[in-house]
């Protein structure tokens, strides 16, 4: 029976481009497990956005001399590029900018407000008088009152992964004017998550199925107590506080960008034409999943469910798969420092289903994992074109020469024949299983066994001898290949849609393989295939040396 599922994807800061941090994090696996679930049948919505405001974005436009409103525009036109060519398909990729948008932030801040879990009160914040204004978030840096790192900025510290209020951090000073602020009083909204704590301990203690990083670290922040939270800031870039008397505050941009996910579902049901569709994703039997990287956790294990079941009537998550984070060269990622690789870059010189494939066997699913270069250019030649590319290229150069195009007719299958079709038919099955509980690396490990499989046989059953002699035992052994070949396709496809796509029409197949289900179909006999093409391209060892060399150079204000 179809299910459906609701699939919320990080939303990226529109404060610079996206880099290979955010695709192993968040965006890959959401895609891999979208594309997974369509071709399966089931019904799929996998929405995101530009996350536009707050001060990662104000400061960048500070820093640039430019509005905000221009310095999102550019990267949200970035975002939806990269999107495109890397083929993450979000059925849609809006901002928190929209009207739309604005409207169900303040009925929910609303609604939260009548029913008592918000609540005004009096909060001391760092007020620098230089700059004549109180310092929100990131507009104040210091020490983190938890683990001592030196570099913990107002609304988070990086290092503990703790979230922090401005006042919180020790030796604080304006990031603008590095003067050290004093602590005044500013009136603001609080989430009362206070009350929420005893719903959220019953809640998150049935949630086994978690990875356990996940589900280790919330039930850590939930036995520390949890604090009540400012939801409004100082600011004046962001959502109007619908309220008189607060027109020099905003709702902070943590409240409002998870709300995101309701509201750009209700956009993308307005655009189909049938206002009430979100419905069946938020108030009916749906699984959500919220791909996230691990620096987001507490805001979609806590913060949001603790906002649900206040509003009421609306699905909780069913798991949140965050991954760990992606190393660069051994190194930590750092934007600043220009330690990073941009995806711009990355796709204007190369293919999307290279990284794709990288990201995924190397995904940092349950530890930290590494990028480099020579890797890499490894996996593309060794794995892709050496293991993949290449079965595929012989096996249809050889329908080619030798059976006029056509896929020739298997017979009777032979015991290794019949090994080999089972072991197919049993790679779809256990990928199917891998997939369904999010394990991607594992999922695409069992493919590439397959391919290695299917490798031997062929250098077993050599055709290309076995033609001269027995042209049928050459035909049975290349049909074989074909039919794994075709199930590779369909396996592959969540990681690898552009070579699968291709390869489902290098087949012989009509029509997209997004329509062609998650099935063994066998090549039909004489069945026409087109003329035999690559799907892999071996890539030039300079590269390592010449890709490598610019990271670190110059910095990231120029993209
Ligand atoms: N913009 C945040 C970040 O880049 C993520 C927001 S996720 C959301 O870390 F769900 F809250 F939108
Ligand atoms: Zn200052």
């Amino acid at each position: 029976m179809a299910e459906r599922i609701f699939i919320g994807v990080a939303w990226p800061y529109a404060n610079g481009p996206l880099h290979l941090g955010h695709i192993a994090g968040a965006y890959l696996p959401a895609d891999i497990f979208a594309r997974y679930h369509r071709l399966k049948g089931n019904e799929v919505l996998m929405v995101s956005g530009s996350d536009q405001h707050g001060t990662p974005v104000t400061l960048r436009a500070d820093s640039e001399g430019k509005s905000p409103q221009e310095v999102v525009y550019r990267y949200h036109r970035g975002f939806l590029d990269c999107w495109q060519k890397l083929g993450i398909s979000f059925d849609l990729f809006t901002t928190t900018g929209t009207s739309n948008h604005a409207r169900i932030a303040q009925d929910f801040f609303l609604k939260l407000l009548d029913k008592g879990y918000i609540y005004k009160d009096k909060m001391p914040l760092p007020y620098c008088h230089r700059c004549a204004r109180f310092l929100p978030d990131r507009y104040v840096e210091g020490t983190c009152p938890n683990c001592r790192s030196p570099r913990a900025r107002g609304d988070q510290c990086d290092d503990c992964g703790k979230p922090l209020n401005p006042a919180d951090l020790i030796d604080g000073r304006c990031s603008i004017c590095r003067s050290t602020p004093e602590i005044r009083d500013s009136e603001h909204f609080f989430l009362r998550l206070s009350a929420f704590s005893e719903q959220l301990k019953s809640w998150v203690q049935e949630q086994s199925h978690w990875r356990p990083n996940v589900l280790n670290f919330t039930l850590r922040y939930l036995t520390e107590g949890l604090r009540d939270r400012a939801i409004t800031r100082d600011i004046e870039w962001g959502i109007a506080v619908p309220l008189p008397g607060f027109d020099k505050k905003r709702i902070y941009v943590w409240f409002e960008a998870v709300i995101g996910y309701l509201s750009a579902s209700k956009e993308w049901s307005q655009s189909k034409g049938n206002s009430e569709k979100w419905r069946d994703f938020w108030q009916k039997d749906t699984r959500s999943y919220y791909f996230i990287g691990k620096d987001n956790i507490v805001f979609h294990t806590i913060i949001w469910p603790a906002m649900l079941m206040g509003y009421g009537g609306l699905n909780l998550p069913f798991n949140v798969p965050a991954n760990e984070f992606l190393t660069l060269e051994g190194k930590k990622l750092s934007t600043s420092r220009n330690w990073a690789v941009w995806l711009p870059d990355y796709l204007e010189r190369y293919a999307p289903d290279p990284l794709r494939y990288m990201m995924s066997a190397n995904m940092p699913e349950t530890s930290d994992s590494d990028f480099s270069w020579r890797e890499f250019v490894r996996r593309n030649n060794d794995e892709l074109v050496a293991t993949y590319g290449n079965l595929v290229q012989r096996v249809l150069t050889f329908v080619n020469r030798n059976f006029d195009q056509c896929v020739p007719a298997a017979g009777e299958a032979d015991a290794e024949s019949g090994a080999l079709l089972n072991k197919a038919e049993s790679a779809l099955d256990t990928v199917d299983k891998f997939l369904n509980v999010c394990r991607f690396k594992d999922s695409i490990r069992e493919a590439m066994l397959l391919c290695q499989e299917a490798n031997r046989y062929l250098d077993n059953k050599a055709p290309w001898k076995s033609i001269k002699e027995d042209k049928e035992a050459a035909a049975n052994s290349i049909a074989t290949v074909l039919s794994v070949i075709s199930c590779l396709k369909t396996i592959l496809y969540p990681f690898l849609p552009y070579s699968s796509g291709k390869l489902h029409n290098l087949l012989g197949f009509e029509g997209r393989i997004e329509n062609a289900g998650w099935t063994f179909i066998r090549p039909g006999v004489g069945q026409r295939l087109p003329l035999p093409e690559h799907l892999f391209h071996k890539l030039d060892e300079v590269i390592i040396e010449k890709e490598s060399s610019l990271l670190g150079q110059g910095s990231s204000s120029a993209k």
